[in-house]
């Protein structure tokens, strides 16, 4: 048998520079030790996020040359909205210029104060447009996700027993049950078909609508098929709808399974839902034809959802992770096991074991991978994780992960090579790594973006 290799060839390139250490501490020191502060040109290979990275496909850039821009009706918007209909089987579909902008048009309508919001682990922008509303959004994650090195192939999962005590504690004032596929804040873990059906119960038990937060559905779709009995068969585009066949309506950030760069929408199969969402996309993002987005890039985005809701994509994309994870595994560093779908998201607590976590660990980790090979990962830590709402105290009960996301179809083999080098290299002296970092700044909510830090 021949080894495995990518679905395409690449026609385009862009180059990128390294840079020395020297130059590194001074700017890391210039970007307050936080790496959303440094420029791009200061980064060598660029692990921030998979959000809006990727690289589109030739057919993707032919589709921007036909997109249509007119403000009403656009040609675009109904090419769009026939491939989501096609996709997720949803009929109603409002374009918005990211997946926040979803959350904040579909909340404006559906979150109230006082309101609970229960989910797996929501994103910190699904968090900060609950919080925002003066409403909680409630964790109901599986606690396996929690523990690290235990290897279940659905950590992403609800639990179902948890998701019933809220829904029996909060009915009246549950707006509908949010689940996020894959669970990006757990690990871009995924969630089983099983899982779904358990929620969609419960929820029908409850009369409760299901929003599915879908930013790397086809991800998750990709695991069913790979790891869920029963689905080895199907396609990548049957899993999917049957995915949302147990869903009322989705939020969708298209930057990361869409392959675009820039967008999103909201999907629904309810008239109210469309209708009250309507109201909000006007005034927040535009127009319903084309809400947030040029007409070209709902073109591309169209082309994008197709190409990767086809298994050969999804393969090259994901076996690139596996490879990474599989170099980890080589030099004995602890990450979210098994890998997930879009990143590596490194166990700081069990790396930098002498830092407290009151001195945040991964983001310690995050500045000394940045210094030492000029790789940007992300806190996905304690950090992130903001402050108690009402407490305003740390909190610091879940993970404390650094996330190296790999970008769709931008880096070599080689590339995840280097990272993972520059992440033994850091691991071998783990333990001369003593001291962490205070907050000398921060926002009162999403803080991570912005916060400003400095050595102990
Ligand atoms: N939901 C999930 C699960 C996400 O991961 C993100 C973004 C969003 C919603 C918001 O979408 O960025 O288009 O407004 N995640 C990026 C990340 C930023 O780096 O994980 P957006």
């Amino acid at each position: 048998e021949l080894p495995f290799a990518e679905s395409w060839k690449i026609k385009m390139v862009e180059p990128i520079r390294k840079s020395t250490r020297a130059e590194r501490e001074q700017w890391i020191k210039e970007a307050n030790y936080n790496v959303f502060q440094l420029k791009a040109d200061q980064v060598y290979i660029d692990g921030l996020t998979d959000s809006g990275t990727g690289a589109m496909s030739d057919r993707q850039w032919a589709a921007l040359m036909m997109g249509d821009e007119s403000y009403a009706g656009a040609r675009s918007f109904y090419e769009l909205k026939d491939t989501i209909t096609r996709i997720t089987g949803f009929e109603y579909v409002i374009p918005t210029h990211q997946g926040r902008a979803a959350e904040n048009v579909l909340f404006s309508a559906l979150v109230k104060e006082g309101d609970v919001v229960p989910g797996n682990s929501h994103f910190d922008t699904t968090k900060g447009h609950i919080e925002s509303r003066r409403a909680m959004a409630l964790d109901c994650t599986v606690d396996e996700a929690k523990n690290t090195q235990l290897e279940v192939p659905f950590k992403g999962n609800v639990d179902p027993k948890k998701l019933e005590k809220a829904l029996e504690e909060y009915h009246d004032k549950v707006p509908f049950i949010i689940v996020t596929i894959t669970n990006n804040t757990a690990g871009g873990q995924p969630v089983s078909m099983q899982n779904l059906r358990e929620v969609r119960a419960i929820a029908d038990k409850y009369n409760k609508r299901v929003l599915f937060d879908s930013a790397r559905f086809a991800e998750n779709a990709y695991f069913i098929k790979t790891r869920e009995e029963g689905y080895a068969d199907k396609t990548i585009k049957e899993i999917c709808r049957e995915m949302f066949a147990l869903a009322d309506g989705m939020t969708m950030s298209a930057k990361k399974d869409g392959l675009v760069n820039m967008g999103g929408f909201i999907a629904t199969r309810w008239e109210d839902w469309y209708e009250a969402a309507k109201k909000f996309c006007i005034p927040f993002e535009g127009y319903l034809t084309y809400g947030g987005m040029n007409g070209r890039d709902m073109a591309a985005l169209a082309v994008g959802l197709d190409e990767n809701t086809e298994f050969d994509n999804l393969d090259t994309r994901i076996r690139q992770v596996q490879y990474l994870a599989s170099l980890l595994d080589e030099y004995g560093i602890p990450y979210q096991r098994p890998v997930g779908g879009h990143a590596i998201f490194v166990d700081a607590s069990k790396v930098l074991t002498k830092i407290p976590k009151e001195e945040f660990p991964a983001q310690t980790l995050t500045i000394e991978l940045y210094k030492e090979a000029g790789i940007r990962g992300c806190e996905i830590g304690y950090i992130l994780a903001d402050r108690d709402p009402i407490t305003r105290e740390n909190r610091f009960g879940g993970n404390d992960f650094v996330r190296i996301c790999v970008a769709r179809r931008v880096y070599t083999d080689n590339h995840m090579k280097v990272i993972a080098a520059a992440l033994k290299n850091v691991y071998d002296r783990r333990d001369e790594i003593t001291h962490g970092v205070e907050i000398v700044w921060e926002a009162p909510l999403m803080r991570h973006f912005t916060v400003k830090l400095k050595p102990i």
